[in-house]
């Protein structure tokens, strides 16, 4: 009955502004008037979110394009994946070969509108991924990315959480965003940090990588923190 409360007030509550995941709750709002608990539930949070999100296949920055992945990708993709230095502080394992590379991108990859490629927009070449985690009951979502080690300080990470960062709190309303990284990542908290958010804790043994617990560095923004920034 709570969760059903939080629902129905989340729904009527942000029906005012203009973005696809506002218009699809307003519907609902002038189709009912007041929804029953049965029809709450049947407006899924999770599904507004999947359904906003299909309204945004492609983000543009300045030096960085994202869009879906599609199976065009799987060389590039396989190229960092393969690549021990770029997964050294990721929870999966390097890929062994451009068929494991395909298999993970069918499942995961493809059709997902919570992942993003991160291209160049000069020619089109996936460099690394983006994904948004959205916690429905709380309002807040966490992302994780990483990037071809060639393409590493260009700036290129921080232009892509800029995006999703501007995709979360804009478009999707979120509360909240965080991210976490390893202690012996430093330059994951340093996009971040470039990015808006504040650093907010330790978390001792959060993170199970490559079969040993890890500590992990949390930071977060507000979504009225990070509007004071525009
Ligand atoms: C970490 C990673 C995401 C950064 O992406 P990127 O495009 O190189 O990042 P940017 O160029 O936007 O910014 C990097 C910042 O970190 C800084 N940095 C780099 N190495 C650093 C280090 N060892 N200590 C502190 N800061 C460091 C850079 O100087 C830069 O900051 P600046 O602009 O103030 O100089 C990328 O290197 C990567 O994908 N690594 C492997 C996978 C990974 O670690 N993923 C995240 C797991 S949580």
């Amino acid at each position: 009955m709570a969760a059903a409360q939080i629902s129905i007030k989340r729904v009527f509550g942000h029906s005012q502004g203009s973005s696809p995941l506002d218009k699809k709750r307003a519907e609902e709002d002038n189709r009912t008037g007041e929804l029953t608990e049965n029809e709450t539930k049947e407006v899924s949070r999770s599904m507004d979110y999947e359904f906003a999100l299909r309204e945004y296949p492609r983000l543009e920055g300045k030096d960085v394009v994202l869009r879906r992945f599609t199976l065009g990708d799987a060389g590039d993709v396989f190229e960092y994946a393969s690549d021990p230095e770029v997964t050294e502080h990721l929870t999966w394992e390097s890929h062994g070969s451009i068929e494991e590379t395909i298999s993970v991108m069918k499942k995961i990859f493809l059709n997902n509108p919570f992942m993003y490629a991160i291209t160049l927009p000069e020619n089109d070449k996936c460099i690394g991924s983006i994904d948004i985690r959205i916690v429905e009951k709380h309002n807040y979502a966490s992302f994780g990315f990483c990037l071809a080690k060639p393409y590493w300080g260009r700036g290129y990470m921080t232009q892509a959480l800029e995006l999703m960062l501007e995709l979360g709190f804009k478009k999707l309303d979120l509360h909240r965003m965080e991210g976490y990284h390893s202690p012996v990542n430093p330059a994951v908290g340093r996009v971040m940090e470039k990015c808006g958010m504040v650093r907010e804790g330790l978390t001792r043994e959060s993170s199970l990588v490559k079969g040993e617990y890890r500590d992990e560095i949390l930071y977060g923004v507000l979504a009225k923190d990070w509007q004071k920034r525009e």
